[in-house]
C-alpha cells in the first residue's frame, strides 16, 4: 500500500503494509534511528516521536493512519542549518544518557512539554516523563537537562 508521511518537514512516498508501525517506517524506510524500539507495545517511550507536536508512541501506531499528520522525529529538532535544539545541547552537558537508549523518546517528551509549558515545574516535569522508562536510573540527570534546556530557550 503506497501513502504519504510528512516527517521533519519532508513529503515521503511509502509503500508498506497497512499495519506497519511508524516506528518501522521511520527506522527502516527513511533512515532515522533517533527513534528506538524498546518494548514495541507502549509501554516504554524509547520511540516518541510528535505527531502535530503532541507525543506519540511510534511503535504501536500504524504509518499509514498518520497521513494527514506533521511528524517529528528526534532528528527534525535540528534547525534548518543543522543546528542542534537546546535539549540536544543541554542533555549533553548535563550528562543525561548513560546507555543512552531511553534519551530521543525523553527528548521529544520533553520538547512537547516545553512547547506546551515553557516553564514547568520540576513536578510537572516528572509527572510529563513518567511513562518513560529509563533502565539506567538516569532519570535526575535527565530531570536536570530539561530544567538547563527551558532556562535557554525562556532568555
Ligand atoms: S518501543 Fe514504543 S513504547 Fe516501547
Ligand atoms: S540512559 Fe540508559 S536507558 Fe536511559
Amino acid at each position: 500500500m503506497a501513502f504519504t508521511l510528512n516527517v521533519n518537514g519532508q513529503e515521503h512516498t511509502i509503500d508498506a503494509p497497512e499495519d506497519t508501525p511508524l516506528l518501522y517506517v521511520l527506522r527502516d524506510e527513511l533512515g532515522l534511528h533517533g527513534a528506538r524500539y524498546g518494548c514495541g507495545v507502549g509501554q516504554c517511550g524509547a520511540c516518541t516521536v510528535l505527531s502535530n507536536g503532541a507525543p506519540l508512541r511510534s511503535c504501536v501506531v500504524p504509518a499509514a493512519r498518520l497521513r494527514e499528520r506533521n511528524l517529528t522525529t528526534v532528528e527534525g529538532l535540528r534547525g534548518p542549518d543543522g543546528a542542534q535544539h537546546a535539549l540536544h545541547r543541554a542533555f549533553v552537558a548535563e550528562q543525561a544518557g548513560q546507555c543512552a537508549y531511553c534519551i530521543p523518546g525523553m527528548v521529544m517528551t520533553a520538547a512537547a512539554l516545553l512547547k506546551a509549558k515553557p516553564r514547568p515545574t520540576e513536578a510537572e516535569l516528572r509527572a510529563a516523563l513518567d511513562a518513560n522508562l529509563c533502565r539506567c536510573g538516569s532519570h535526575n540527570r535527565i530531570v536536570r537537562a530539561i530544567q538547563r534546556a527551558a532556562e535557554e530557550l525562556a532568555r
